[in-house]
């Protein structure tokens, strides 16, 4: 759980979130930011919990998917959206727990399978119109919002072929969900925030100076989300070469008297990101140790059991 007050949710339940671990952040970046970056920003859970503190936020990743949602999400009103999505659900019979309660869908519920009974057939229909329907960037988004709502985890990924391939969840576009929405809404109101689809490396034509601020939250080379591996499934792959690059561009902001904070994981049960290890020698970084433990939730238990080193790496003194 997250202490701070008053923070802004992400509709996106985004694997390797910062949600949980904002209250460890948030008091080590500067005080007052004119111009912020969060470069890998995923869910944004960072760069929207910057607002009350920077002129500007500027949120990048390379998943076009994701900030396609996200700017559509901010560029239409709640009610809109609200509506939007309740009509996808009517005409996919999906099950809607928030409008109708839980009685009518109790049946179908088996053990801790939640609504995936009930949702099964409806989920694959929207899947597959989805999957194979030209819609509009905003439509599309709005399609995926419900996707994600219902499908396993919450989780987003698609196939090489751009298909989204996740299996059908136990959840439904539920109280949570839509408290997230509001969340996301209010804190972006009248905000000078904005989302680009864009590689880490866009950054150096940002002309930042000192009083701008870069946060960055890339994939970790030692931890396997979907995001991160060379697979069939990922089109953006994290390689030690990514790594590398992303490591230089950093030092080239610092070069430029820009600060900026990494969040990464140092090592993992036996494994070491050696070459982040490597390059912190060379430098005389800030390396402050982050408690994940509270990052995990109920469904990542095993977590709790595993050693894992994860750092947030400043250029600056605190
Ligand atoms: C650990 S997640 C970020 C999570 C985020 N901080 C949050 O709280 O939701 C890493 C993100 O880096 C993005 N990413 C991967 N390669 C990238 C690249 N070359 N440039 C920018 N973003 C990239 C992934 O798409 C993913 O969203």
């Amino acid at each position: 759980m997250c202490l701070i007050p008053d923070i802004v949710k992400t509709p996106l339940n985004y694997t390797g979130n910062k949600s949980r671990l904002l209250d460890q952040i948030l008091p080590l970046f500067p005080k007052k930011i004119n111009r912020f970056v969060d470069l890998c920003c995923g869910g944004a859970s960072v760069g929207l919990n910057v607002l009350n503190r920077s002129k500007e936020v500027v949120c990048l990743d390379v998943n076009k998917n994701v900030i396609e949602l996200l700017q559509t999400l901010q560029m239409f009103s709640e009610e809109s959206i609200v509506a939007k999505v309740e009509q996808i659900i009517k005409d996919f019979n999906l099950s809607d727990t928030f409008n109708n309660g839980y009685d009518v869908y109790k049946k179908y519920v088996e053990g801790n399978n939640g609504f995936k009974n009930y949702n099964k057939i409806g989920y694959e229909k929207l899947r597959n119109y989805f999957n194979s329907t030209v819609m509009d960037l905003n439509t599309r988004a709005i399609y995926l919002l419900v996707l994600l709502s219902y499908c396993f985890n919450n989780d987003i990924r698609f196939n090489s072929s751009g298909k989204f391939n996740m299996p059908i969840g136990k959840t439904d576009f539920n109280a949570s969900i839509r408290d997230k929405l509001h969340s996301f809404k209010i804190g972006t109101k009248n905000k000078n925030i904005k989302f680009y689809f864009s590689d880490f490396s866009v950054i150096k034509e940002f002309e930042l100076s000192k009083n701008d601020f870069v946060y960055c939250d890339p994939p970790y080379l030692i931890t396997n989300a979907v995001y991160n591996l060379a697979n069939s499934k990922n089109n953006n792959p994290w390689t030690e070469e990514q790594e590398k690059a992303l490591l230089k561009t950093l030092e080239y902001l610092h070069k430029n008297n820009v600060k900026f904070a990494l969040s990464n994981v140092l090592s993992k049960e036996n494994m070491e990101n050696k070459i982040l290890i490597d390059w912190i020698k060379l430098h005389d970084f800030k390396i402050v140790d982050i408690d994940y433990h509270y990052r995990s939730s109920s469904y990542h238990k095993k977590n709790r059991q595993a050693k894992e080193r994860e750092v947030l790496i400043l250029n600056y003194d605190i």
